[in-house]
């Protein structure tokens, strides 16, 4: 039976995959917290590797905050970049396969084709960089990995855009919306069955994986699907603003293609 090691267990990705478990008993798991296991603490690596046997460690732990990682450049690096090499090293020292979650602010965004694993990584905010530093350091330290990239990562409940955009239907007569970027939203259910899938795959392949929704749309379109979904008849309340900008810029075509690299 393989042991399943879960880091960043509280944010949106990790509570889906606590959700999923029961549905592959053929995997132990392990669920830690930001409290529990901190993953820019190398003792606190060091001494949880030591006593928990683990065979597969899924990296959900990140700084998500893509406007705050601008100003604080130095928390985004901390636990994008070094947090992760530390991971990558205890997984070498421990025989851990790493499974990491990436995304597609690695990309600059001017390929309106959309992006495959294999394309070159260009980030044009801090997070980006944070993260593609964290892949960087994976593939220098590891044989044995799976950096899963994927975008617009939403669910019903939590801090996302599905959660935001619902309450502002119930609560204001009128929302504007950006137009200007193209994605592919993400169900953080489908990717953690993505994920767990992979791990019983006994075929799995290694390397750099896409996984995003099937669906290609921008953030407005998105919103007007969310307020469908909603069947409240709410979607005349939104409107496009494209004299939107947010802190951070933003890739405009950031949609994944699957295929490995
Ligand atoms: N959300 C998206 O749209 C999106 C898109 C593409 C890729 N991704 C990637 O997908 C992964 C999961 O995202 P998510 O939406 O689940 O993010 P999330 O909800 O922000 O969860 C991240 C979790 O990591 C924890 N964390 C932060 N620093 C840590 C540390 N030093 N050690 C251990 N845990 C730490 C956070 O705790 P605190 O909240 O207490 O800080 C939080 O519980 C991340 O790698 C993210 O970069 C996300």
């Amino acid at each position: 039976m393989n042991r399943v090691l879960v880091t960043g267990a509280g944010g949106q990705l990790g509570q889906h995959l606590k959700k999923l478990a029961s549905a592959f008993p053929d995997l132990k798991f392990t669920f830690v917290t930001k409290e529990e296991l901190d993953i820019t603490n190398e003792v606190a690596l060091d001494t949880f590797f030591n006593v928990n046997p683990v065979d597969f460690c899924i990296n959900t732990a990140a700084y998500t905050d893509v406007d705050g990682a601008e100003k604080l450049a130095q928390e985004a690096f901390k636990v994008n970049a070094t947090g992760v090499k530390l991971l990558a090293l205890s997984c070498l020292k421990h025989h851990i396969t790493l499974v990491h979650i990436s995304t597609d602010y690695v990309f600059d965004g001017k390929k309106e084709e959309g992006y495959y694993p294999e394309d070159a990584t260009n980030p044009i905010n801090v997070y980006g960089a944070s993260k593609l530093q964290g892949e960087t350091y994976i593939r220098h330290i590891l044989d044995q990995y799976a950096i899963i990239r994927s975008s617009w990562i939403y669910s019903e409940t939590g801090k996302n855009f599905y959660t935001k955009i619902s309450k502002k239907l119930r609560e204001e007569e009128r929302i504007g919306v950006t137009n200007e970027q193209r994605g592919r939203p993400t169900h953080a259910k489908d990717l953690a069955e993505f994920i767990l899938q992979w791990i019983e795959n006994e075929n799995r392949s290694y390397g750099i994986l896409h996984f995003a929704g099937p669906e290609i749309m921008t953030w407005y379109e998105f919103a007007k699907k969310i307020a469908r979904e909603q069947g409240l008849g709410h979607e005349g309340k939104i409107v496009k603003d494209n004299n939107y900008r947010s802190f951070a810029p933003r890739p405009a075509h950031s949609v994944l293609h699957m295929h490995k690299a």
